[in-house]
Order: structure tokens, then C-alpha cells, then sequence
């Protein structure tokens, strides 16, 4: 049987994990509402001990353990060494956030060990996931919690819905994607999400959408947060793996069409577009 996660390793520490290293700084103050938004779900109290998956480059781990204080303890996950690398970079020292390079989904975890299982945009990658979520749930104590955000929808999110559009009649289409294979929409569908986490052994779960308008691309001026957003959609997403074997041409042509497709949003100095994500709460049952 092939390795569990495969791809997803070899893509998290190769080509998508130096991408998101480089880009860390704006992915995460993209990302920032959507995490804030899971935080609030996940009421962490002082002392609590929290497990982060797919952790990245850190930043809700920090916020986390700001949260819980010297008391509590948060330990971030992650299949990528460069983002586990980034986030031991930035961490303060007197963090309450250990980092492990891990997979989530079927590593050692101390068994009852943590109140909360959160995740920004963490846990949509698993080739297995009512597996991974069942092995993961061991590491809760009884009547722990778990607080995550996913994506919804690529149609409902302007990073990808924009930019994918503009190129439609410049790069030749491809099939679409199975919407179920693991990546960022892989929990689009909230029926789906619900029966993986009942699978799993979760109850309580509470599935509510969460909409934020978002700086896809800033700049000191508005043409230059146009060109940074093009340039981010250029090498994070969808858009940059249509690109990826495409002659220069065709890649000149998309660019125009997608900063055209920008330049259309709102934003004095930013580019400001919609994203559309699930805040997911659920939990393990006590004992
Ligand atoms: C979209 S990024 C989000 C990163 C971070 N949570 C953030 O919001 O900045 C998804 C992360 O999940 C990690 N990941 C994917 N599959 C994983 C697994 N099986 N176990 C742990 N981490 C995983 C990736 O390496 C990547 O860092």
C-alpha cells in the first residue's frame, strides 16, 4: 500500500513549503481573520493544552499560546520541515508553543493529551481523513474539543474563483478536480466534513459558515498591490500549478487577464476580495 500522505509530504517540502515560506508574511496577514475567527471558536482558556495541525509557519500556534499562557502548552504539527523551520524562526522564546515535524494523521500522540484540536486551514490534505481525524481524536481527552477552519468552496473564494477565471480561453483547460482529493476545497462540502468527523467518533459538531473580505495583494501604492497580488496568485494555488508548464507567452497573456481581474476589486493601497471558509467545532465524547 502506498505511503498515507505521499504527495502531500513530498509538495509540503518541496515546491508549496518554499512557496509558502516565501510568501509567509502576506499568507499570513490573509489568513489572519479566518484564524482569529477559529481562536474565538476554540475559547482557549489559561492552562489549556492545545494541538495545532498543519501548523505551518506558526503564527496560530503563537496566538494560541498567548492564550493559554505559561500554564497552558500548544504543540504545532506539520508534515513540511521548511514551515516547521519558519515557525522555530519567529517564535519568541518564551513561547508556550513547541513545534514537531509530523503527520498529524497517524504520528505518535501522548494518548487524552490535549482540550483542544485546532487548525487554520490544516486539515483538508489527508489522503485518509476519517482516519487521520480518529487518530487524532485519541490524542483529546475525554470531552475535549476540536476548532477548525476550512475553506469553502474554490467558487466562493476570489484567490482562486479570480484568477482561474481570467486565464479560462489562454491556458487550455484541464479536468476538473475531484472535489473530495485532498487539498485546500476538500472540505467544501459541510455534509461531507460532518460525516468524516461523526466517523471519526466526534459529537456536537457545529458546522457555520464565515465570510471575510480580505488583502489578497498591499502595496506603498495601488498599482504595486495589484502586482503583488498577481504575483502571489502566480505562486500559491491553483492558479500556479495551471501555469506551471505553460510557455512565456501564455504565461504574459494570464498575467494581464488576472491583474485585470484584480484591478477590478476594491482597495486603496490593498487589493480587497471575498473569501468564504467553514468555522467547524465538534466534539470528543466524554468518557
Ligand atoms: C494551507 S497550509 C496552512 C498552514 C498554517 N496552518 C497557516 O494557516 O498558515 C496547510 C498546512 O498543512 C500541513 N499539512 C498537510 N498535511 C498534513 C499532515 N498530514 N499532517 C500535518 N500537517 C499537514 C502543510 O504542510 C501546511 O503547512
Amino acid at each position: 500500500m502506498a505511503e498515507q500522505n505521499a504527495y502531500q509530504v513530498a509538495d509540503w517540502n518541496g515546491q508549496s513549503g518554499e512557496r509558502w515560506v516565501a510568501n509567509q508574511a502576506r499568507l499570513d496577514a490573509m489568513l489572519a481573520v479566518f484564524g482569529q475567527a477559529a481562536i474565538e471558536a476554540a475559547a482557549p482558556a489559561t492552562g489549556e493544552r492545545v494541538l495545532d495541525v498543519g501548523c505551518g509557519a506558526g503564527a496560530s500556534s503563537l496566538a494560541l499560546a498567548a492564550r493559554v499562557g505559561a500554564a497552558g502548552q500548544v504543540l504545532g504539527v506539520d508534515i513540511s520541515e521548511p514551515l516547521i523551520g519558519r515557525a522555530r524562526a519567529l517564535a519568541p522564546q518564551d513561547t508556550a508553543a513547541l513545534f514537531r515535524v509530523a503527520d498529524a494523521g497517524s504520528a505518535e500522540l501522548p494518548e487524552g493529551a490535549f482540550d483542544i484540536l485546532f487548525s487554520r486551514f490544516g486539515v483538508m490534505f489527508f489522503d485518509d481523513p476519517t482516519g487521520a481525524f480518529a487518530h487524532m481524536r485519541r490524542a483529546l481527552q475525554p470531552g475535549g474539543r476540536v476548532a477548525f477552519v476550512c475553506w469553502r468552496g474554490a467558487a466562493e473564494n476570489d484567490w482562486v474563483r479570480l484568477p482561474m477565471g481570467a486565464i479560462k480561453g489562454i491556458v487550455p483547460p484541464t479536468a476538473p478536480p475531484d472535489p473530495e482529493a485532498p487539498g485546500p476545497f476538500s472540505f467544501g462540502d459541510r455534509g461531507r466534513v460532518a460525516r468524516i468527523l461523526t466517523a471519526a467518533g466526534f459529537t456536537d459538531i457545529a458546522i457555520a459558515p464565515f465570510d471575510a473580505s480580505i488583502p489578497f495583494g498591499e502595496g506603498g501604492t495601488r498599482d504595486a498591490a495589484i502586482d503583488d497580488a498577481v504575483e502571489m496568485a502566480f505562486e500559491v494555488g491553483p492558479l500556479s500549478r495551471a501555469l506551471a508548464d505553460q510557455p512565456d507567452d501564455i504565461r504574459a497573456r494570464a498575467s494581464a487577464a488576472v491583474r485585470a481581474a484584480f484591478a477590478g476589486r476594491p482597495g486603496e493601497r490593498s487589493v480587497m476580495i471575498d473569501g468564504a471558509a467553514w468555522i467547524v467545532m465538534a466534539r470528543n465524547p466524554a468518557s
